[in-house]
């Protein structure tokens, strides 16, 4: 079967990897990829926007699978044309989508079908969202309905700067996404990422992981799109697994079928885990980037059979094998990530890093003979290992053989896991 990638960044790079691997793959295609991404597939120049040209090069090419990346098309609705011209593809609906799309959506579903998450409140203007803000306190969390591309998030230590969220976001910093807003209840605990595969009407668990959001070490400074992750992550024991399976995912199966928008792909729970059991921070609708750096090399099964099954409505009850082995994520940025990466430089030394670790290409180009940076998030580096420490030093130590000037990366990735 012809596969056609949607996607450029770390996460594709990693998909592309794991898509290689399978017995049914004829040939992978890949749009925009990068040029880590080139070495598995053919890289076609088509518009992921223009969704009729998307199609049509699915018909000529005889595609039978593509594979959506990234939120965005997911939230434009590229499956729904897909298949509407009867291409098969791995992601959700545009109406499933609003999952991830609409934050304000997601909130009054968790209302409806009885999801935990923290009580919220949805405001369409400024002064009564300040007036609900000042009835609450700080700590609090603001919130743009729409896609900013992770940057939509405030929490809130004070009133006042969760009141300079709520102007920022109506005064159009997040454009259309901002002009509705949501304001919840700041939860506390920690953080996990938990995965399913969705196929509709079933919902298998895939995977755990967590990841580092804050650019800098000891999670400071300013969040990113991640800075590293390990999976599975230690807080998702079986037992927990099960209660986000019964409590989050499988609900949210449920709810969805009965409004009509069925949901299929992978739905990516972000969960704040504390004394009352897991809570729902936000939904994704795709995998994670950088998580599934770390849980793609863990798959045992075929994720092209996965995917196609999730696609056709027919995914059995057993979950994927994952490998009991931790994989633990670096990301490399370029100098000035998040605000202003530092573009063009040089990096070598990824050979040499690949034999010790999976390697995989975020944002990067070459020019003539050489790797230059062309993003924020660069490069990504995954060591294996018995646990999380194990894992770490192989990343760490494939990272040492990297020589690139204008990059720069956390060397705490995994702390909570290692910490006594
Ligand atoms: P999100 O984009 O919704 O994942 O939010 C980004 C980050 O903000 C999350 O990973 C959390 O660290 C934090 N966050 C979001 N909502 C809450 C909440 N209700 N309570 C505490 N932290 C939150
Ligand atoms: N790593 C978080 C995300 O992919 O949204």
């Amino acid at each position: 079967m012809n596969v056609l990638l949607i996607g450029s960044g770390g996460r594709e790079h990693a998909l592309a990897m794991a898509l290689a691997k399978s017995p049914l793959l004829s040939k992978l295609y890949a749009a925009p990829g990068n040029p880590g991404i080139g070495e598995l597939a053919e890289l076609v120049e088509i518009s992921v926007a223009d969704h009729a040209a998307v199609v049509a090069f699915c018909k000529a090419n005889d595609v039978g699978l593509v594979v959506v990346g990234p939120e965005v098309p997911l939230v434009a609705g590229l499956v729904d044309a897909l298949e509407d011209e009867g291409v098969a593809a791995f992601g959700p609906s545009r109406a499933a989508a609003r999952l991830e799309g609409s934050k304000g959506f997601a909130k009054e579903f968790c209302a409806k079908f009885h999801i935990p998450t923290a009580p919220f409140a949805r405001f369409e203007a400024a002064e009564p969202a300040k007036d609900y803000l000042r009835r609450q306190g700080a700590p609090i969390v603001v919130k743009a309905d729409g896609l900013a591309a992770g940057k939509g998030v405030i929490v809130a230590q004070t009133l006042q700067e969760a009141e300079a969220a709520v102007d920022m976001m109506f005064a159009g910093a997040f454009g259309a996404a901002g002009a509705s807003v949501v304001i919840e209840a700041f939860l506390e605990g920690e953080e996990a990422s938990f995965f399913a595969l969705c196929d509709g009407t079933r919902a298998v668990p895939f995977a755990s992981a967590q990841d580092h959001k804050r650019v800098g070490e000891g999670e400071s400074g300013p969040n990113t799109g991640g800075m590293g992750a390990y999976s599975p992550a230690p807080v998702v024991d079986a037992a927990m697994e099960a209660r986000v399976m019964a409590e989050i995912v499988e609900p949210t199966l449920a709810g969805m079928a009965e409004l009509g928008a069925p949901f299929r792909g992978v739905l990516f729970a972000g969960l704040m885990i504390g004394a009352h059991g897991p809570q729902l921070i936000e939904f994704n609708v795709r995998f994670g980037d950088p998580e599934t750096q770390a849980m793609l090399p863990r798959l045992e099964d075929d994720l092209l059979a996965l995917m196609l099954a999730c696609a056709e409505g027919r995914l059995g009850e057993a979950a994927p094998k994952l490998s009991e082995r931790a994989a633990l994520t670096v990301v490399v940025a370029a100098k000035g990530y998040p605000a202003a990466p530092k573009p063009g430089g040089e990096i070598s030394g990824l050979d040499e890093a690949a034999k010790e670790a999976v390697v995989t290409i975020a944002g990067a180009r070459r020019e003539g003979g050489r790797l230059l940076a062309d993003g924020g998030r660069v490069l990504n580096v995954t060591g294996l290992g018995a646990d999380v420490r194990e894992a770490a030093a192989r990343a760490y130590g494939a990272l040492g053989k990297l020589r690139y000037e204008d990059g720069f990366f956390r060397r705490d990735i995994g702390w909570r896991a290692l910490s006594p």
